[in-house]
């Protein structure tokens, strides 16, 4: 099936969104928290490194920090929660403002027009950044990085997302931010909106540079 068809033919029921990235910009204090933490370990660690961890887990990302370095379980454990208690802190300068241009006009509208909306985020912060955030509301569902094993690039975060909606995959459509979340969102036979240059998420059904581009119009 062509990309022309497969759009032709696409009903959409739900939309499914990530949250760092696309909601809201936490990119800068994932980058800050792990920067504190490599400086400590005397690690290279740049902005260019941290692009490559977005959307991916927590562990994942310090695998990715480590570069295959040896360390025990106990350290790597030490240095997850070490860098998280970092990042913890920013998060309570958040406020609604931290809220990306456009987002909740486009939740407002998803939601007058009778969509279910659910949020799926790799993060095991997503509660206290929702929270922070004020949009707990908007959604039907929201599902984290304790609501499944496998994050992202794996689909199960997604597939859990739209059974406890009660929709089908195939009706269900993503906005991600990252890499990993759109191979997610493909493999749980999703749609996917991609938010950002298309290095990274070029293979998305739709492509726009931020959240408030989008055109529901070209879409539905
Ligand atoms: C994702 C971020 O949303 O959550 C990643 O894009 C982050 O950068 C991941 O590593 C896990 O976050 P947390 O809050 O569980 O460490
Ligand atoms: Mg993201």
């Amino acid at each position: 099936m062509t990309g022309a068809a497969k759009k032709h033919r696409m009903k959409i029921a739900a939309f499914i969104f990530d949250l760092d990235g696309v909601l809201t910009d936490t990119a800068e204090y994932h980058f800050l928290a792990w920067k504190r933490l490599a400086e400590e370990e005397k690690l290279p660690f740049s902005r260019e490194d941290n692009e490559k961890l977005r959307g991916v887990s927590r562990r994942a990302s310090l695998d990715l920090i480590l570069q295959g370095r040896e360390m025990s379980e106990k350290k790597i454990r030490e240095m997850m929660d070490r860098k998280n208690g970092y990042y913890r802190a920013y998060l309570e300068k958040i406020t609604e403002k931290d809220l990306l241009p456009g987002s909740i006009d486009l939740l407002r509208e998803l939601q007058t027009k009778g969509f279910k909306l659910a949020l799926a985020s790799a993060s095991k912060n997503a509660p206290r950044v929702i929270e922070r955030l004020g949009i707990a509301s908007f959604f039907d569902v929201i599902a984290d990085g304790n609501s499944v094993e496998k994050t992202k690039p794996a689909p199960d975060l997604f597939l859990f997302t739209a059974e406890k909606m009660g929709v089908p995959p195939a009706y269900c459509l993503v906005v991600e931010d990252a890499e990993a979340g759109i191979a997610a969102a493909q493999a749980a036979g999703m749609y996917t909106i991609g938010i950002g240059p298309t290095d990274r998420v070029g293979s998305a059904d739709y492509i726009y540079p931020s959240v408030s581009e989008i055109k529901l119009e070209d879409i539905l």
